[in-house]
């Protein structure tokens, strides 16, 4: 697959098939993360891979603590649904270490990395950030020192998506002389 063909083709898959991902290709879809830049190559990227029962004890969690939300979470219970369905969710975290705010920048880059190889491998993902309506029950639940950034579902797609829009270059550029 080109570069062109991975950036232009992928789009965030939300219905998935049933079959299981080989771990194998999930690792090859992280080692592709972690090729993305990074300020001094500090590589503050984590990532949880959550399949079967573990990720059943985070959906069922997540479900829990939406269901007692007094306030508006838009479509979170839409990307819980998605979350139960996808064979496999893969939590995203920020080591925060340096505190440097380009941190999170390093992680959105190798997040991007991801899902292109995933892609490529043709399967499905979606960059999941409803999961910050319940930030503080997730770190409660992993009892980790870093920082959340996203969750991302993986899985063989069970849906054809065309092209979404997006603003033209000229819409979204100055070139300055
Ligand atoms: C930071 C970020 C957060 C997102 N959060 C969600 C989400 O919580 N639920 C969801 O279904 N899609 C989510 N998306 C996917 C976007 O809706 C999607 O990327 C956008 O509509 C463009 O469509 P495409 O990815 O198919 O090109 C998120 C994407 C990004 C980059």
């Amino acid at each position: 697959m080109s570069i062109d063909e991975a950036i232009k083709g992928r789009r965030s898959v939300r219905t998935y098939k049933g079959t299981d991902v080989d771990e194998r290709l999930i690792r090859q879809c992280i080692e592709a993360a972690t090729f993305a830049p990074s300020a001094k190559n500090g590589q503050q990227w984590r990532f949880t891979v959550l399949t079967g029962e573990s990720k059943d004890r985070f959906t069922e969690m997540y479900r829990s603590e939406l269901s007692k939300a007094t306030f508006d979470v838009g479509s979170s219970f839409g990307s819980c649904t998605m979350m139960e369905e996808a064979p496999v969710v893969i939590l995203v975290w920020n080591t925060s270490e340096l505190g440097w705010s380009t941190e999170a920048h390093i992680v959105s880059a190798a997040i991007q990395n991801l899902l292109l190889k995933a892609h490529s491998l043709g399967l499905g993902t979606c960059w999941i950030g409803d999961v910050f309506y319940t930030y503080e029950a997730i770190m409660d639940h992993f009892k980790k020192s870093w920082k959340l950034m996203a969750a991302i579902t993986m899985g063989w797609p069970d849906e054809i998506l065309g092209k979404r829009p997006r603003l033209s270059v000229d819409e979204v550029s100055e070139f300055l002389y």
